[in-house]
């Protein structure tokens, strides 16, 4: 009988030659074959701070349904050392309800203080003059159910940020970045570019579920986060009777073309100067955490280069040599 250790571990912390027994969530599930033609699942399992390939041997497609049945495996396994990283080897495995989970343990979160950050949005919209700008912040933020939303969402499913309260993270970053331009710019509008920071991407509250994996929601699939950021903000500008048409034009036109670029979703390109700011702002954004990301990975810390990244075009980047 093998001794697998009972006391939970974290995938980053994994050695080889280790016994466990604990529950991974499930992200990638593969029934494959061996030269010799027998069946194999191949999958990636996880925590909060990473995910570990494993593999279980002498599977058949029956096997395979059940693994894949939940969100949630419980696995008996040990570590083994393959091509230089560690791979889990899978003696036993039960699928496990996920509502027995406490879902923090296996989702990756922000590691700033969402508090922090929301009071940094609350400061922002609280220094807004235009009455108009002011009084629709104010009822995003006096939403208790929308900022409940906006503190825990991810950024994106997958490229940047994809973590709980990456929405957050990745909005005020983008904040502190769009105070120091406008500085340098003064013709940039402060106001309209701050409101429009805020809420560029309030959208992906709904376009992306928090759920394990942060599945695209059916509405996000079918609508996208720019359509959806537009109709949450036209829901709360109907309490606002008196809106000037010109400034609501202007600030719905930077949350349409923040992309940037048609082939990256945008039904519009920027054409002012607050939404040209806030497009490279957002790019700029999303490239600097991926790529912060990828090279300071602890999963690969021996290898020099990163994974290839497809928000890079498939390039590696270079870590350095320590
Ligand atoms: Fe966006
Ligand atoms: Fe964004």
């Amino acid at each position: 009988m093998e001794d697998y250790s009972s006391s939970r571990r974290l995938v980053k912390d994994l050695e080889p030659g280790e016994h466990i027994d604990q529950v991974f969530l499930i992200r990638e599930t593969q029934l494959r074959t061996t030269r010799d033609g027998s069946f194999y699942i191949q999958a990636e399992l996880g925590d909060r701070t990473g995910y570990i390939n494993a593999r279980f041997w002498d599977a058949t497609a029956d096997l395979f349904t059940t693994f894949t049945s939940s969100t949630f495996v419980n696995i008996k396994g040990r570590i083994e050392l393959y091509r230089n990283e560690p791979q889990l080897i899978i003696d036993n495995f039960r699928p496990v309800e996920a509502s027995t989970q406490d879902l923090g343990e296996f989702l990756a979160s922000t590691e700033k203080d969402p508090t922090l950050l929301f009071e940094r949005i609350k400061e922002w919209a609280g220094s807004i003059k235009e009455p108009y700008l002011a009084r629709l912040l104010a009822l995003f933020l006096e939403d208790t159910s929308f900022v409940e939303d906006f503190k825990k969402a991810p950024a994106a499913k997958e490229y940047h940020h994809s973590f709980l309260g990456g929405l957050l993270e990745h909005t005020v970053s983008i904040g502190e970045l769009g105070l120091q331009v406008c500085q340098h710019y003064p013709q940039i509008n402060r106001d309209l570019m701050l409101t429009g920071i805020i809420l560029h991407d309030i959208g992906k509250i709904r376009e992306i579920s928090s759920e394990p994996g942060f599945p695209y929601t059916d509405e996000g699939e079918l609508l996208g986060h720019v359509v959806m950021g537009v109709m949450m903000i036209e829901e709360k500008l109907k309490e606002i009777s008196d809106f000037p048409g010109e400034l609501r034009q202007k600030l719905l036109h930077l949350i349409i073309s923040h992309h940037g670029e048609y082939e990256w979703g945008s039904p519009k390109l920027p054409m002012t100067l607050e939404a040209i700011c806030l497009h490279y702002l957002d790019n700029l954004d999303a490239k600097m955490q991926a790529a912060i990301r990828a090279t300071g990975e602890a999963e690969d810390r021996q290898s020099r280069w990163s994974e290839r990244l497809n928000m890079f075009d498939r390039r590696r980047l270079y870590k350095g040599q320590e």
